[in-house]
């Protein structure tokens, strides 16, 4: 089987976590790096969190550390939900596992040029460094065979009215994104709303028992508490690995092609992501946007991943 190449770009974060393990264990997949960004908490703390989960999983898979602000906005963080450490929950063992010296941006930008034009660029955070990599070299552009984000919203946001954390915490980013005239899969809070983890979800993936299942539930133990705190849920949305499911698995999702700008005015909407599903406006179509999700089918994505790792 041919194994589809990704660059995982993200802001660990839980759901990033559950992503990084997803995607790190599938034999489908060849995870080429992952590069992390400023979003869920600083840049510092980030970056320690993906080596923190690549080392626990026991993956061979590089981490660079990326832009530490967004391209025009202040910084903002989500420590509400993620908690101090930005992935607050688990007690990791002293870090061994190394950061790559190359800066995010010029990894994607080396990988992307040399590549065939066969590499999807996952990206779970603020589009940062895929939009600064766009910038510094525009022709990397072409090579990129599919943009599939996590991020946005058809409906309400979860930071403001309006908008999802992801763009809101760098929407110029998400804008030079969009606009980059690639592929791009935007899985937004319509479907990752849905993909909630209640406690019988935690205590199924407890059952399989390995290391990574462990993680997975200490990893939801915090997260599905302060998403109660600050929502009221009475499970945490999984956001980031629908991505990584729909991958692997494409009728996980069902998804529209539609117009989708997003709002970089700076008013009360700034962030929105203006998803066109009626063509009021008759522009092109630029995003396949998920629209419906088989949550059952997700949660056998999960399991099936959880279970690629040994005891
Ligand atoms: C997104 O925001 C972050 O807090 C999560 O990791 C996810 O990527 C959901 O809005
Ligand atoms: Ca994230």
């Amino acid at each position: 089987m041919e194994r589809k190449k990704i660059i995982l770009d993200c802001d660990p974060g839980h759901d990033d976590a559950v992503a990084i393990l997803l995607a790190g264990g599938s034999p489908a997949l060849e995870l080429l790096g992952i590069t992390v960004v400023a979003g869920n908490q600083t840049l510092e703390n980030t970056q320690r969190n993906a080596r923190q989960v690549v080392q626990w999983l026991g993956l061979q898979v590089p981490v660079f550390a990326g832009c530490g602000q967004p391209m025009v906005r202040e910084k903002m963080t989500a420590g509400d939900i993620h908690g101090k450490t930005g992935l607050d929950g688990p007690a990791f063992p002293p870090l061994v596992c190394p950061l790559e010296q190359e800066h995010a941006v010029a990894f994607l930008v080396r990988t992307l040029l040399a590549s065939e034009g066969d590499i999807t660029v996952v990206t779970t955070g603020p589009m940062t460094n895929l939009a600064m990599a766009l910038r510094l070299e525009p022709r990397i552009a072409e090579k990129i065979q599919r943009i599939v984000l996590m991020g946005g919203s058809c409906g309400s946001g979860n930071v403001s009215p309006a908008a999802e954390f992801n763009i809101l915490a760098d929407p110029e980013a998400a804008h030079v994104c969009f606009t980059a005239g690639r592929p791009i899969t935007m899985v937004g809070l319509d479907v990752t709303r849905k993909a909630l983890c209640y406690p019988a979800v935690v205590e199924r993936m407890g059952r399989v028992g390995n290391e990574a299942s462990r993680l997975f539930v200490e990893l939801m133990g915090h997260f599905c508490r302060t998403q109660k705190e600050v929502f009221g849920w009475e499970g945490g949305p999984l956001h980031d690995p629908v991505t990584i499911a729909w991958l692997l698995d494409p009728t996980v999702l069902t998804t529209r092609p539609m117009n989708v700008r997003i709002d970089i005015g700076g008013g009360q909407s700034y962030g929105r992501t203006n998803c066109d599903g009626f063509d009021y406006l008759r522009l092109p179509h630029n995003a396949d946007v998920a629209v419906e999700i088989d949550v059952e089918k997700f949660w056998d994505i999960i399991e099936a991943g959880l279970r690629r790792y040994g005891a």
